[in-house]
Formats: structure tokens, sequence, C-alpha cells
């Protein structure tokens, strides 16, 4: 994995000025065109207590869209993107072809890690937040050595691939509530288990959350490509839950172009603590088994 990730970076390295240079003013180009410069001025309004995470904290302000934003933008995009998602966006850069989870086709304005409503487009943060922290497991690297203000002028940038961003009918953007967190106890834990199993959530990860509940084979994503449910007891295996918070998010958003259904109108905000409390603890599936932990499964004889 780490050799792989030097290998990838070092392509990027290797072919970004290239790119540059073969790089034609295509027939995107935002600078060109003034009505994509307004794309910034439309971001996401929340409703109330809505989404935020604790990366929140450290990051820059957000960068308003100009021409200057999205030509900075467009730069840093040739050289650390387009290698991968090839200069118009479309997902067909150079690299492309010799990577298994294929580079997102971004001309589609279907983004999976969002805290905004199913089918609906990310918000501004959401798409900083992938460029910062990548898509684990996958080509997708992590740019937290890039700049903030250029990680924002990119944010702008790639909203430019997709006409939704200028669709006035695609805002406001709902952003989620988390309502009031619910605090891991053995009781949540076993109140999580049920709701993993009522929501159907076995049926893709399996009863133990391996990833192989009876449809796994069977899953394609809106991109023509073959995709599996995540083993959630594998902490590596998550392209970018890396808390109970972050879980709550993913299954309450759902992940656009995946299979992986939204569970905000099914689910009340504190089943959902205790369902992300629960699918949190699966990392550690040694300690809990059904909402009890092992250990005391074990002394009672009755562990797994
Ligand atoms: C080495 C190849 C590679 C490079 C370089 C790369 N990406 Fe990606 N990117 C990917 C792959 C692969 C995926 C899809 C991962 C998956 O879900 O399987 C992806 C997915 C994405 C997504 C979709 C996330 C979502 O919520 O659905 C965004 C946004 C993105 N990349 C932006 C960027 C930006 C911006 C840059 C440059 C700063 C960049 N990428 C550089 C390979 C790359
Ligand atoms: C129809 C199948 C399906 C159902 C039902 C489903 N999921 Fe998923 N889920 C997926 C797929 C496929 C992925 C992998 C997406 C990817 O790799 O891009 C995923 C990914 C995830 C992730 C990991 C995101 C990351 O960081 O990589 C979490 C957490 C998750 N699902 C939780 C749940 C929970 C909790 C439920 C039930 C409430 C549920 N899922 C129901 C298919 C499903």
């Amino acid at each position: 994995m780490y050799i792989q990730t030097l290998t990838v970076a070092a392509a990027i390295g290797l072919s970004g000025l290239a790119w540059i240079a073969h790089d034609p003013l295509s027939a995107h180009d935002p600078i060109l065109n003034a009505s994509s410069i307004m794309v910034a001025d439309r971001s996401a309004t929340g409703n109330g207590s809505s989404y935020t995470d604790p990366g929140a904290k450290i990051i820059a302000p957000e960068q308003p869209a100009s021409r200057e934003i999205l030509a900075r933008g467009r730069k840093m995009f040739l050289v650390s993107c387009a290698p991968c998602h090839g200069a118009d966006g479309s997902g067909s850069g150079p690299i492309a072809v010799n990577l298994l989870s294929k580079p997102r086709d971004l001309t589609r304005g279907i983004y999976m890690n969002r805290s905004t409503a199913s089918g609906q487009l990310p918000t501004d943060y959401d798409l900083y937040r992938t460029i910062t922290t990548g898509l684990h497991n996958t080509a997708m690297p992590a740019f937290r050595q890039m700049a903030p203000g250029d990680r924002w002028a990119v944010v702008q940038y790639i909203k430019t691939f997709s006409a939704r961003f200028n669709d006035t009918t695609e805002y406001p953007l709902d952003v989620l509530n988390v309502g009031t967190e619910v605090l891991p106890s053995p009781q949540s834990l076993a109140t999580g288990r049920n709701l993993y199993l009522q929501s159907q959530c076995a049926t893709c990860h399996g009863l133990r959350g391996q990833g192989d509940g009876p449809a796994a084979g069977t899953l394609t994503d809106d991109f023509g490509n073959r995709i599996w449910p995540t083993d959630l007891t594998n902490a590596s295996a998550f392209k970018f839950g890396r808390s109970n918070l972050d879980i709550f998010r993913i299954f309450s958003t759902g992940l656009n172009g995946t299979p992986m259904p939204s569970f905000e109108q099914t689910l009340s905000e504190t089943d959902r603590w205790h369902l992300a409390n629960y699918v949190w603890s699966l990392q550690n599936t040694d300690q809990y088994v059904d909402g009890v932990a092992a250990d005391s499964l074990a002394e009672s004889g009755d562990h797994r």
C-alpha cells in the first residue's frame, strides 16, 4: 500500500508538468466562461443545528470564487488531480487505466462524501474535507500538504465541471441535523444492534458487519463499476468514516452514486446515534458481540 502510494505520487510528479503542456484550452474553461464564476455565491445554507465536524476547527475560511480563485484552482487541478481525473474532470486521466478503483467522473456532480440530504450536491466544505483527507484504501490521495487556500480554490474549480452546481433548483442544500449525541453504553450498543438488523444493514454488510451480506456480490455503482459493502469491522477498510459522528453522517445522508441508502427519514436522530455507536464498536469486534461485551459473554459460556 505504501509503495503503491509512493509510485502513484511519483507518477503524478513526473506527469504533472507535461500534463499542463498538453492541456488545450478546452470548451470547459471557467476563466473564459463568466457564468460559472457565480458558482460560489450559492453555497449551502444549513438549517439550525446542522452538521459540523472536528476538522472544521482547523481549516482556513472558505474562499469565494472569483476569476483569480478559479485560475488558481485550475492550475492546482491540472498538476495534482488531472493525472487521474483528467483535465476535463471526466475521470479518464492518463493514470486512470492502471487503477483498480476508478477516479470519479467529476462532471456528473455525484458525490458520496457529503453532509447533505440524499441525492443533493455536497457543500463546499464536504468537497474540502474529501480533498484534505482523501479516500482511504483507494488511489485518491489526501492533500494535506496542499496550502488550504489552494484546496479551497480547487473546490471552486471542480464545481465548474458539473452544471448542477450552477442550477438554482439544486439550492438551498439541506444540511444534516445531528441532534444530541448519545454516548456509547452497553444499552446503546444493544439498541444499535437491533436497529442494524431492522434497517437491513446486514443485507449488504453482513450479520457481523464483515461486508459479506447476501447482496454483497451483486452491487454496482452509478458509474458502472463493481462496488463492495465495506467491512465495518476493519477500520482501514473505511474510505472516510473516522468517528461515530462520521458514521452517523454516512448512513444518514447515504452515499450518492452507490447502492448505500440514506436512513435519515427512516430512523430518529436518537436511534441513529445508537446505530452509529454500534457500528463504531464493530471495529473492536472482539469487545462487543450483539451489543454485549465479549468478555461477559465468554464468562457466561455464550461466547460466539
Ligand atoms: C492517484 C489518482 C487520484 C488523484 C491524483 C486524485 N484523485 Fe480524486 N479520486 C480518485 C479515485 C480513485 C476516486 C474514487 C475513489 C473511490 O471511491 O473508489 C476519487 C474520488 C474523488 C472525489 C469524489 C469523492 C466523493 O465524495 O464521491 C473527489 C471530489 C475527488 N476525487 C477530487 C480530487 C481532487 C480535487 C484531486 C486533486 C487535488 C484529486 N481528486 C486527485 C483518484 C485520484
Ligand atoms: C444496499 C446495500 C447497502 C445497505 C443496505 C447498507 N449499505 Fe453501507 N455501504 C454499502 C456500500 C456498497 C458501501 C461502500 C461504498 C464505497 O465503497 O464507496 C457502504 C459503505 C458503508 C460505510 C463506510 C463508509 C466509508 O467510510 O467507507 C458505512 C459506515 C456503512 N456503509 C454503514 C451502513 C449502515 C449502518 C447501514 C444500515 C443502516 C448500511 N450501511 C446499509 C452498501 C450498503
